[in-house]
């Protein structure tokens, strides 16, 4: 799947394996319960693919890419008979120091390119053809921040699969055959007082992260009495395998207003996997031992979408069309 050529041609709608970007754009839209609103987000969603490289060809090397995830309650609404196996509302997480909300979304646009302007661009002639068929309810511009770092100076993405490792970890395989080659995405938007992290010395920083701060050095918890986030965020089944999920998270701010914020996005080939990383990082592993990252991260949304691969999304709108 990875032999395409993104320089010749503009990249498909819904390649989730598309190349990380500059820029990203995080749309999270509902739809009113008109029957009118529903067709008319058909239509959109079906010329979706028409859209990408009406903006993606006006700069190759721009590398536009977007993908739209559909929600539980949408998903009833286009095909309640067929639903893959694992798609369901986010369900919320009560720790016993914080909490994850669940939030409302019925449509995600993860859109994504070297070009800000080009991910404004899509992302403006997108909205003007939803018109008032869709709710605006998030919108977040992120940014790559130097070497790949989020806002607490930490890189972030370095153990995410690559190469066949990649689809086998965020793409749905023969498990749901009917879903093959889509990907549940969980989306939580993150605001860090960075004013505590930086009264944080860094040794606890990395301690709490489970890397080295400049040079990014994996650090062995194993003996360690609190787990750090990367280990809560390591899952391992009763059988011993490992299983990934692929993220793209995005630092975004506003320092006028002291807003800084991580924008996690996560694809995963089964719910099950993000699930569980939620868990581990709210309820603590063993429980009481949450992820300490959360006493300077706090989620503001939190929304589970199932981004269905490029032809059975056009056969779901033009069916529901
Ligand atoms: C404030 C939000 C978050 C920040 C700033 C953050 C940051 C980081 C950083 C710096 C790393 C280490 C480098 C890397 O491998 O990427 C990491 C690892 C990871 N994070 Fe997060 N993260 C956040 C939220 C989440 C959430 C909500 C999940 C899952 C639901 C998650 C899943 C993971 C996974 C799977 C890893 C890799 C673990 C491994 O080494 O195998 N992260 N994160």
């Amino acid at each position: 799947m990875s032999e395409k050529n993104w320089d010749r041609v503009p990249i498909d709608a819904q390649s989730i394996d598309a190349p990380l970007s500059l820029a990203a754009i995080f749309l999270v839209v509902t739809v009113p319960s008109e029957q009118t609103a529903l067709a008319k987000v058909c239509s959109v969603l079906g010329e979706l693919d028409d859209l990408v490289k009406t903006v993606g060809f006006r700069d190759l090397s721009g590398h536009l890419s977007c993908i739209a995830g559909i929600g539980h309650d949408l998903w009833n609404r286009l095909r309640p008979d067929a639903r893959p196996k694992e798609l369901k509302p986010f369900a919320a997480i009560k720790g016993a120091v914080h909490d994850a909300p669940s939030t409302s979304g019925d449509l995600l646009f993860h859109i994504r390119s070297e070009r800000p302007d080009m991910c404004f661009e899509f992302e403006r002639i997108l909205l003007d053809s939803l018109g008032t068929a869709v709710t605006v309810v998030d919108e977040v511009s992120g940014f790559r921040y130097f070497d790949a770092r989020d806002l607490l100076g930490f890189v972030d993405g370095t153990a995410n699969p690559t190469g066949l490792d990649l689809p086998a970890s965020a793409l749905v395989g023969d498990e749901d055959a009917a879903f093959a080659g889509g990907s549940y995405v969980v989306v939580q938007k993150y605001l860090h007082d960075l004013n505590a992290w930086k009264q944080t010395p860094t040794h606890l920083q990395e301690e709490i992260i489970g890397r080295t701060k400049i040079d990014n050095i994996e650090i062995d918890d194993d003996d360690a009495p609190r787990k750090s986030h990367k280990s809560l965020a390591t899952i391992v089944d009763a059988d011993g395998n490992e299983h990934d999920i692929l993220r793209d998270n995005m630092p975004f701010g506003r320092p006028g207003r002291q807003e800084f914020g991580t924008y996690f996005i996560g694809y995963s080939r089964y719910l099950w996997v993000t699930e569980k990383m939620l868990q581990r990082m709210y309820v603590g592993e063993p429980p009481g031992a949450y992820d300490r990252l959360l006493d300077f991260s706090t989620p503001h949304t939190g929304t589970t979408f199932f981004a269905p691969a490029r032809t059975l999304l056009q056969t779901l709108v033009q069916a529901a069309d």
